[in-house]
């Protein structure tokens, strides 16, 4: 089975070719840093632009890459949602005229879905259930991995995303953007107990997440601090929450077969640190992602779409782009001080 990839859903633009017995056979990516960096983030307008122009040399590319056309593909697989509206569409619009003009099926992927099977792109032997932090700039969430298409939602953010608070924190201490590598690199140099800084939601009965008020205390001792202690006194605390978090949905999980990390920010060497930990205390296996495939990449949508398309799961070709797509359709919304709508 080959299956090919496409992601756009922020801003990286990606195509990659996986096989179903996971060989990552191309994976060509464009970041597009350059274009948001005036900017401190990212801008949905120049994004939507920007994939546009990369995203069919990027498939040209994958597919000379792999030496393969699209006639030896098994199916078309492009993030559906959630995402910029605009991204999402240039993906998912392509996924749908490369699908149609090939004649192969189609597979609309949730981007979270991409996330959260991509530890088993990497790990043949990671079986399921198991219990998933998802920790990317958009989303912070614990999650049960049932199976393909069945996930349980234990705990989410009530108000910003993990990989948001470093990106906010690196913004404040004018480390630049993206913010998340940035804040890593300067946190190396400083000393993580230097500024006392709050750990919300630690010790709360429900696994939930915040970071907001996290980020504000940031915000209030910047300048009395060195930006290096700043930096390392953050991490460390942000990392203190996502380990509290995950342990106290480990109580609720039931049994799993390993403690998994995904999505951007577990490409931290602290947060992989910290999470290995506690599956050691915990006597679980640990298994998180190489650090390419856990920040966006078009490798871990065509593995999904691999899962999905060998369970019998493919699309219409009218199949919507969803900004907001729940994994857990089930999940009760969970509101906070500061929350976004
Ligand atoms: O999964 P991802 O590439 O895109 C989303 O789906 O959001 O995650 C991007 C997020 C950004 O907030 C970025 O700052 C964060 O992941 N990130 C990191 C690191 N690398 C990326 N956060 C902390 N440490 C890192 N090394
Ligand atoms: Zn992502």
């Amino acid at each position: 089975m080959l299956i090919l990839g496409l992601e756009s859903s922020c801003d990286e633009t990606a195509a990659a070719l996986v096989t179903g017995n996971r060989l990552v056979l191309a994976h060509r990516l464009l970041g597009q840093e350059a274009a948001h960096a005036p900017f401190g983030g990212v801008v949905p307008e120049i994004a939507a632009r920007a994939h546009v122009e990369a995203l069919e040399p990027l498939v040209a590319a994958a597919l000379a890459d792999a030496g393969v056309t699209l006639a030896d593909i098994n199916a078309v697989a492009a993030t559906a949602g959630p995402g910029l509206i605009g991204g999402v569409m240039v993906g998912l619009v392509t996924g749908k005229a490369l699908a149609h003009a090939a004649g192969k099926p189609l597979v609309a992927v949730n981007h979270l879905e991409g996330h959260a099977l991509s530890p088993r792109l990497s790990d043949p032997d990671l079986a399921f259930p198991y219990l998933l932090l998802l920790v990317s700039g958009g989303h912070c969430q614990l999650l049960l991995v049932a199976g393909v298409a069945r996930y349980r939602r234990l705990a989410t953010t009530i108000d910003d995303a993990a990989g948001e608070a470093f990106d906010k924190t690196a913004k404040l201490l004018g480390l630049g953007y993206p913010g998340g590598p940035a804040v890593e690199r300067a946190a190396l140099e400083g000393n993580a107990r230097a500024v006392p800084l709050p750990r919300p939601l630690v010790g709360s009965a429900e696994p939930h997440f915040s970071f907001a008020g996290l980020k504000s205390a940031v915000a209030r001792a910047a300048g009395d601090y060195a930006v290096a202690d700043l930096a390392a006194s953050f991490q460390a605390a942000a990392v203190d929450c996502l380990v509290d978090r995950t342990r106290r949905a480990l109580t609720k999980a039931g049994a799993v077969t390993a403690l998994v990390v995904a999505g951007g920010v577990a490409a931290n060497g602290a947060v992989r640190a910290a999470m290995a930990g506690l599956a050691q205390e915990h006597g679980l296996r640990f298994v998180a992602p190489p650090l390419w495939l856990c920040t966006d990449n078009a490798a871990m949508i065509a593995w999904a779409g691999a899962e999905r398309f060998a369970a019998g799961l493919t699309d219409p070709l009218d199949v919507p782009a969803r900004p907001r797509w729940p994994l857990d359709p089930a999940a009760e919304a969970v509101r906070g001080a500061g929350v976004k709508a």
